[in-house]
């Protein structure tokens, strides 16, 4: 009779979650309680303290116990909400390797949530890990990180930011002291003093291109692309050597890949201060890491916001929407995308980067679901995971609004909010920086990426 199979699966059920139960507890009070000493100091030093350290940019510092402890709470939210650390991409679609990637493994969240849960017990001192060193000041991740001491540090002149006031674009000019032709490997702006990071929200490096930089890519000379795509990326729209914002650190170029500065060549600045309250004096400073003379690299490497908007310089954002924007631009030729890095400011939501190939498939390359304005972070592909697109390939930029209370960010929900420069105004595009591919070399990458693919999928 089915109600008597029907009364015996529940009975069977109800046994199973019974054992299930009684293994579960009769764990939890064997395995001992993870704590800050053996458990979790480790993942905060390796995951965390870069920023949460005296001098660095966080509000606080989580490296001892009697420091992290007053804390616990707010830690155990924001890792298990995956917003700290700040690295917000999704992890279920588009590219997943990435060159700085910061995130925490699921097992690293649940270390501490669990630390947290048993009451975030400090454990033997004994077992804490020995210190990691801390910067001292304002350094380079760039060196943090093992790339040594830049080649060459550009300083801007700085601004006089008033304690109260409207935001100040500053745009100033600098000199590049070179005497002969230089590739660039990897780039990193920072502030030009510790306090001058609290109003310095974003400095754009442009590169003032001299005339013969301009003909040597234009004519595909010095390893340029062809000349239609190069004209509009280097003239019209002025190349840049790098965008920085808050909580960004460096752009290393693809390997074999750069940018080339010239002789007599000129950075201009664009630089966004924010008043903070206080009189503080800021500017900005450029390091550039070189190619060794001799091991110049063969392609350039260009940046390029792909737009997010039906029409450049028009948003129409109403108060109290959640609201939807979309930008396709075609790639003219074969290209190579080595990094994301969604831009919005303070109604950004989520931003969509998706491939439309020419034979009509589709393919998500980044999504960024839970964007943040104080977190401009910059999403750069492993070099065997940067994906490439044959010419013709539509490149659509889907970008979200909340211009809700929900949004934290949000300064004032009734605001109908347009296109503008200022934080409080919008935009939506999506930084990449591109490399230029000839058919042979985009054969050679889907090449390279089909055998890839069959060692990493035997079964399939
Ligand atoms: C790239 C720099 C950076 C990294 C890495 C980072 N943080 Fe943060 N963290 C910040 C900054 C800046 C803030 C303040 C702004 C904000 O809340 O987003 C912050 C805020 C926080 C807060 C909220 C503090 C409050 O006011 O309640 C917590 C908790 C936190 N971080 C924990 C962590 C933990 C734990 C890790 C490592 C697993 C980590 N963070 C990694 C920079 C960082």
């Amino acid at each position: 009779m089915t109600g008597k199979g029907f009364r015996q699966r529940s009975v069977l059920a109800a046994t199973l979650g019974g054992v299930i139960l009684i293994a579960a507890s009769a764990a939890a009070q064997t395995a001992p309680a993870p704590t800050f000493s053996k458990d979790v100091a480790p993942i905060l030093q390796n995951k965390c303290q870069e920023c949460h350290q005296p001098n660095s940019i966080a509000p606080m510092s989580l490296i001892t116990f009697a420091e992290s402890r007053p804390w616990a709470r707010s830690i155990k939210t924001r890792v298990a909400t995956r917003q700290m650390p700040p690295w917000h991409i999704d992890q279920s679609v588009g590219v997943q390797k990435f060159k700085n990637d910061m995130s925490l493994t699921q097992k690293e969240i649940d270390t501490i949530v669990a630390w947290v849960d048993a009451g975030a017990p400090q454990g033997d001192a004994k077992d804490m890990p020995a210190p990691k060193p801390i910067a001292s000041d304002n350094s380079w991740k760039g060196v943090r990180d093992g790339f040594g001491e830049p080649d060459l540090v550009i300083r801007s002149s700085e601004y006089k930011m008033p304690a109260k006031g409207q935001d100040v674009w500053y745009r100033p000019m600098s000199e590049i002291p070179i005497t002969e032709p230089r590739w660039v490997k990897m780039v990193e702006i920072r502030p030009t003093n510790l306090k001058a990071r609290k109003v310095l929200h974003h400095s754009i490096a442009y590169q003032v291109l001299s005339p013969a930089n301009v003909a040597s890519v234009n004519t595909g000379t010095a390893n340029g692309p062809s000349a239609a795509a190069t004209v509009e990326d280097l003239v019209n729209r002025r190349p840049q050597l790098m965008e920085w914002a808050i909580g960004k650190g460096y752009d290393l170029f693809t390997p074999g890949t750069g940018k080339m500065i010239m002789p007599g060549e000129k950075l201009s600045w664009d630089q966004h201060l924010h008043a903070a309250g206080e009189e503080i004096d800021a500017g900005s400073e450029i390091a550039l890491w070189l190619y060794p003379k001799g091991q110049e690299p063969t392609k350039r490497s260009y940046l390029i916001g792909f737009t997010g908007l039906q029409r450049r310089g028009f948003l129409d954002i109403a108060p109290n929407s959640v609201s939807h924007t979309e930008g396709f631009t075609v790639l003219k030729e074969n290209t190579l995308i080595t990094n994301f890095q969604p831009h919005f400011h303070l109604r950004g939501k989520a931003m969509e980067v998706r491939a439309i190939l020419p034979d009509g498939s589709t393919e998500v390359v980044s999504y960024v679901g839970k964007f943040n304005f104080n977190w401009m972070t910059n999403y750069i592909y492993a070099d065997d995971a940067a994906p490439a697109f044959p010419k013709g390939t539509i490149i659509q930029v889907s970008a979200w609004y909340d211009n809700t209370k929900a949004n934290p960010n949000n300064p004032d929900p009734d605001q109908w909010v347009g296109y503008g420069d200022r934080t409080v105004d919008e935009m939506a595009h999506a930084w990449m920086n591109v490399v230029y591919l000839s058919d042979a070399e985009y054969k050679a990458h889907v090449d390279a990426k089909k055998a890839r693919q069959t060692n990493e999928s035997p079964r399939q």
